[in-house]
């Protein structure tokens, strides 16, 4: 019994680095700081033109903050924050906020 509740964990670890990016999310939290004054830190936008990225799909995060970086997108606000981050600092980020568990509740409409 042991030995299965070990096992469980690491092979969900290693599950996990084979599809996941090279993005910490420990190190992505930290540098969230840099975000949370428009994303906030749980991922919740806090002012109304800055977007919810919590639980956002990782690829999609790396691949806005590269277009943003390289001003293949833009954005007067994201335009000055993500020069100054590197391909590290990306893969963590988007690691920190797709790592957000988020629910959906009822669909509206019906
Ligand atoms: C000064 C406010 C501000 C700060 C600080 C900020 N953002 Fe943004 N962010 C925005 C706004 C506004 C947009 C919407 C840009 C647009 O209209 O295209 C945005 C867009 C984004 C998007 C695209 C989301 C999508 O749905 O396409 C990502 C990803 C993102 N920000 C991540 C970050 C990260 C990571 C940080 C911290 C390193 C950060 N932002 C810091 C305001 C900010």
């Amino acid at each position: 019994m042991l030995a299965v509740q070990l096992l469980v964990p690491a092979c969900l670890l290693l599950a996990g680095g084979s599809v996941s990016q090279a993005g910490d999310v420990k190190a992505g939290r930290a540098k969230a700081m840099m975000c949370q004054a428009c994303h906030g830190l749980d991922g919740l936008s806090k002012t109304p033109d800055a977007p919810n990225i919590a639980g956002q799909i990782e690829p999609y995060l790396v691949t806005q903050l590269q277009a943003f970086k390289t001003g293949a997108r833009k954005s007067d606000a994201m335009s000055v924050v993500a020069p100054s981050l590197s391909d590290k600092d990306i893969e963590d980020l988007a690691a920190y906020f797709a790592a957000i568990e988020i629910s959906v509740g009822k669909l509206p409409g019906q």
